[in-house]
């Protein structure tokens, strides 16, 4: 009866970094219209804390209160690991969840993964199966390892069963379904708000944006590009020259924020046109990323949003999990190659750039495929342990 009862257990949803937020968002409101499917439960890890990664998001995006939040806060990539994995562990006993829904290739994703394998919960992960083939990203190590303990896999673009054939992972597993964040994006960017909005509260004056050549939006967090004092003078000497052609805009990541002042970099932002802003919502983002020239950006969800919003993204980065922005979308990959983002930014200032389109299935309905999916399988599950259990 054991196993039978957990069948019914709840659904219990994992968020810990920005970036799960708008993953999440489309699914818990997806599963909430099934009466077919458990309830759910959010657990919120606390990976990110600050309001401005946090609470901003979650009202911006309608997310509930997470039911839990684990609270283990920054630490090193083992530590924050160990740490969600021992608090998570308990969380497991008090719910009984039918299964644990993982999103995305933060560190939450995989120590929530990992606890769920060893105690036969299954797992399912949305926006399976990308690969950037460069194990030095802790992203990269994330998606692989939680790939192979998932029970099932929801993909975001064609190449991803290919990745996972080639892992091993048997194709009935995996099962392509479209983009959440992409769900998110088409749910919200009408309620955008505009960015000199944004830009008058964090106390720019309108000149910012009177540049008739528009402005740019500049994220940047990943330790390849700003850990390492090199690579982060080296992405600011790009970034103030990219400046000198187009008013940049660049809410900046903690991380980031925090290693400028570390390595004594700052001065080489003196006298550039970037506004410097505090991490945003997600409201002020879209607005930004949808009026934007051109975005230049390390993160993995900029690069789809903005082939979603067709506005010109070049990625400061050697490679990227997200073939499809490239090959269909209006992403190019640039790295920190100061004379080939200079020419990318004058083709899109003189002729608007990579146009692209908008890959299959980013269509705003990915969460109900997945909501529907997910019934037929916790009830196929359920028929075969009641067979057993006759
Ligand atoms: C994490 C994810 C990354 C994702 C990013 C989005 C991993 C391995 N990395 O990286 O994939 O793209 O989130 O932001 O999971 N900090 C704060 N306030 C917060 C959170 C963090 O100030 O609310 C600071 C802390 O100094 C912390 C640093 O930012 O040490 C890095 O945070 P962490 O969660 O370790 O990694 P991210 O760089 O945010």
């Amino acid at each position: 009866m054991g196993d039978l009862l957990r069948l019914r257990g709840p659904l219990a949803c994992i968020v810990g970094a920005r970036p799960n937020y708008m993953k999440m968002a489309p699914l818990v409101r997806a599963f909430a219209a099934r009466s077919d499917l458990p309830g759910v439960v959010l657990i919120h890890t606390g990976q990110h804390y600050d309001v401005a990664m946090n609470e901003r998001l979650f009202a911006d995006l309608a997310l509930p209160t997470p039911d839990l939040n684990l609270q283990v806060g920054s630490g090193s990539h083992a530590l924050q690991t160990a740490e969600i994995m021992l608090r998570f562990e308990p969380v497991m006993d008090q719910y009984a969840p039918s299964c644990v829904i993982v999103v995305g290739d933060v560190n939450s994703t995989l120590a929530c993964s990992l606890v769920a394998s060893k105690r036969g919960t299954p797992i399912v992960h949305v926006e399976a199966g990308l690969r950037s083939f460069d194990r030095s990203m802790p992203e990269e190590i994330n998606r692989v390892l939680t790939d192979q303990i998932a029970d099932v896999l929801y993909t975001t673009e064609r190449a991803a069963a290919d990745n996972l054939a080639r892992e091993g992972i048997a194709p009935s597993r995996v099962r392509f379904v479209g983009n959440v964040m992409i769900d998110s994006l088409l749910n919200h960017v009408g309620h955008a708000i505009p960015p000199l909005d944004t830009l008058l509260r964090a106390g720019f004056g309108a000149q910012f944006l009177a540049d008739p050549a528009g402005f740019g939006v500049v994220t940047l967090h990943r330790p390849s590009n700003v850990d390492r004092a090199d690579a982060l003078r080296e992405s600011l000497v790009v970034l103030r020259d990219v400046s000198a052609r187009l008013p940049l805009v660049w809410p900046i990541h903690p991380r980031t924020q925090r290693n400028i002042e570390r390595f004594g970099l700052s001065s080489l932002l003196t006298g550039a046109r970037i506004a410097l802003l505090a991490p945003q919502g997600y409201l002020e983002t879209l607005g930004l990323l949808s009026n934007a020239r051109v975005a230049l950006t390390d993160s993995g969800g900029i690069q789809e949003e903005t082939t979603a919003l067709a506005v010109p993204c070049l990625t400061m980065r050697e490679n990227t999990e997200r073939p499809v922005t490239v090959e269909q979308g209006t992403n190019t990959l640039v790295g920190r190659d100061r004379d080939r983002v200079l020419s990318c930014l004058d083709e899109i200032l003189e002729s608007g750039g990579k146009r692209g389109r908008v890959p299959e299935l980013w269509d705003g309905r990915a969460a109900e495929r997945i909501a529907a999916d997910l019934s037929r399988w916790l009830a196929e599950r359920q028929r075969d342990a009641e067979l057993v259990q006759a």
